[in-house]
């Protein structure tokens, strides 16, 4: 029996994977596979040229003991964005929506007991599985998805982090591919990352490439600040299109809050009364403190060492959609039968 209350943000094996591959221009049918390992041919393009794209959601168990994936619409808009990106064979929304509903039906006792904290990732993933040796996409792909139970991903949940600024390294150009979920982003991050967990940082935060002004992104999170009655988030052409940044955006306008999406100089921290990394994994983590080490710089929030008011509230009102307790007013939610 798993540690429900405990568990980290990880790897846990479950029973099963489903899978299809794309061939001859079209995808198979699925299959159900209990193994954790895939054959993957040599010269595969996902190993050689980072033809890989992938997507992180969850599924929910509410008190009524249903199921709720939140918004796995925007996820397949998203791979498939990604998939186009790197110049991938698309999965199909309903193929996407059959994977995931199959992969969390098979392993439902994987699914975290409501009041836990927990809940089950779902990853969705595609690589180009065809052979090549010059640079081309590859005529065939392989699409995968599997479900671990997780814990959040920044320890403490709902504790502040620290996070460090990063200016000596980039995760994605201007004009790259910083908006799709491909693989190569997170390889060009780990130096960065690696670099502010050694430090004691949670996480690291990455600017603009182009003239290192502006707030891009936390690490595997989107940023926002909140300033009076303003929540205020990055505009960047680099980022990942978070979900659930767009998702606190519409309840932040539902309670009565202002919401900017815009570009964010460095010196704005100074001026925010709370600030905070979102994500799939991160769910919401309150930031107190972040360090720009080359600046000399640092700025504080959350002296008595908890989340601030509006923090506060849109994380329960985000997290009470997702498991249930709140009323599904968007029509975020599908319950997985
Ligand atoms: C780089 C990056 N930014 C932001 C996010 C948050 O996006 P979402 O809210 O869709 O999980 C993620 C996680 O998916 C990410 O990897």
């Amino acid at each position: 029996m798993l540690d429900w209350k405990n568990l980290p943000f990880g790897y846990i094996k479950t029973d099963y994977n489903i899978r299809y591959r794309f061939r001859d221009g079209k995808w198979s049918k699925p299959e159900v596979s209990s193994s954790e390992y895939i054959d993957i041919h040599i010269a595969a393009t996902g190993l050689h040229y980072g033809q890989e794209a992938f997507e992180g959601l969850k599924a929910y168990m509410g008190k009524d003991g249903k199921v709720r994936l939140f918004r796995w619409e925007e996820n397949a808009k998203r791979m498939i964005l990604s998939a186009e990106g790197v110049k991938m064979a698309p999965v199909p929304a309903e193929m996407f929506r059959e994977a995931l509903f199959q992969a969390i039906r098979l392993n439902r006792k994987f699914i975290p007991p409501y009041g836990s904290g927990a809940a089950l990732y779902i990853r969705p993933l595609i690589y180009g599985s065809g052979a090549e040796v010059g640079v081309k996409p590859s005529a065939e792909y392989t699409f995968i998805v599997f479900v671990t139970p997780v814990g959040p991903y920044f320890k403490g949940g709902i504790k502040p982090c620290h996070m460090m600024i990063c200016r000596d390294v980039d995760r994605a150009a201007p004009l790259g591919t910083g908006t799709f979920k491909v693989g190569g982003n997170y390889a060009a991050s780990l130096r960065a990352l690696i670099r502010a967990k050694e430090e004691g940082y949670a996480s690291t935060i990455f600017l603009d490439a182009l003239e290192k002004k502006y707030i891009d992104e936390c690490g595997p999170a989107n940023f926002f600040g909140i300033k009076e009655n303003s929540y205020i988030t990055p505009k960047s052409e680099s980022i990942l299109n978070s979900i659930t940044n767009m998702s606190l955006i519409d309840i932040a306008n539902s309670i009565g809050m202002k919401t900017e999406r815009r570009k964010v100089p460095v010196e704005e921290l100074a001026e925010f009364w709370e600030v905070g990394a979102c994500g799939t994994a991160a769910v919401i983590s309150p930031i107190g403190k972040i360090v720009d080490p080359d600046k000399n710089k640092i700025y504080e929030y959350c002296s008595d060492g908890l989340p601030g008011p509006s923090t506060l509230k849109l994380y329960n009102k985000l997290v009470g959609i997702q498991y249930g307790d709140e009323k599904d007013e968007f029509g975020w939610i599908t319950i997985v039968e």
